[in-house]
């Protein structure tokens, strides 16, 4: 689903990732943690391309199979301002795709701009979730589904449809409908935010959510229910999670296949589930040093 080979990033000219390494494949949830400053949510925004976080080194590819268009695989017609060496590794391994065979092809996601990373099933969840005045999030929820299925060169939903998928997965987060009908984010408590960016990752149904600190804010009922959310749109053996947190208690809910130690922009120690609760009794000095 996701390979990241050595990812060098920097961040207003400043190292902060040094030589990241990590293996996603379909069907699992990898859990990262890691002190305050690590380098975890800028791995977020560079996985989904933010302006200002820039790829110094590395490459990484995605693979979704059945789901991605034979002409986002075509590296030459898209830019790539990122290290040449991805070059070489895309080009070898979208061979698949361009002879249109249904196996998994991959894909050079560095070479791709923010919205095609999210129309080919990227999802990013936000630590500090953004306030959007002035367009209700029912709005702006359409407006996202309806241009990544464009950009898939799918049909738009109609209204209705919309509206009926929006209603379905609000009831699945418990978030009120009423919620979605004000301005983005616009007045709501810490939990909300959270609980709404689920109710949005639910309607877009990404094939990889990274989720960047989603506990945070949430009380202990908020807490399951969005773990539970979590679960029923991603718990899929076509799909994948990078759920990042300081804590065991998501952990409890969505159960990781594997834990990682981020530290000073590396990997430093990876492990099972288990990692998590020896972290959380230890700390980081005694665990990852
Ligand atoms: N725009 C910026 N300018 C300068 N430094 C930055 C900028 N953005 C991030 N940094 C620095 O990059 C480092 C890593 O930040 P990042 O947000 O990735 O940490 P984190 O692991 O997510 O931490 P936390 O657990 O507190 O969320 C920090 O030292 C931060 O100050
Ligand atoms: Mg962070």
């Amino acid at each position: 689903m996701l390979e990241i080979r050595n990812l060098h990033a920097t961040v207003a000219d400043k190292p902060i990732l040094k030589g990241l390494s990590l293996t996603i494949q379909a069907g699992e949830v990898h859990a990262i943690m890691g002190p305050n400053g690590a380098g975890k949510s800028t791995l977020g925004y560079t996985l989904g391309g933010r302006p200002g976080y820039e790829v110094t080194e590395g490459s990484v590819t995605f693979i979704a199979p059945h789901s991605v268009r034979p002409e986002l695989a075509e590296g030459p017609s898209l830019s790539s301002p990122h290290a040449p060496s991805c070059g070489e590794k895309s080009g070898a391994s979208t061979s698949s795709a361009r002879t249109g065979h249904e196996d998994s092809a991959g894909i050079d996601l560095l070479s791709l701009e923010p919205h095609e990373r999210a129309a080919m099933g990227l999802f990013l969840g936000f630590q500090y979730p953004v306030e959007i005045p002035g367009v209700s999030f029912v709005q702006f929820l359409r407006e996202s589904l309806n241009a990544q299925r464009k950009g898939r060169g799918e049909e738009p939903l109609s209204g209705g449809e919309f509206l009926k998928l929006a209603r379905e997965k609000a009831a699945l987060l418990k978030l009120d409908m009423d919620m979605l009908k004000r301005p983005v984010n616009v007045g709501f408590s810490g939990g909300e935010k959270k609980r709404a960016e689920m109710v949005q990752m639910g309607i877009l149904d990404p094939k990889l959510a990274v989720l960047d600190e989603t506990d945070s804010g949430l009380d202990i009922d908020a807490l399951r229910v969005v773990g539970e959310g979590i679960n029923a749109v991603m718990r899929r053996a076509d799909k994948a999670v990078l759920l990042i947190t300081h804590y065991q208690r998501l952990l409890d809910y969505v159960k990781p296949d594997f834990v990682h130690v981020l530290a000073g922009g590396r990997i430093v120690r990876s492990g099972g589930p288990e990692l998590a609760l020896e972290l959380e009794e230890h700390g980081y000095e005694a665990v990852a040093g």
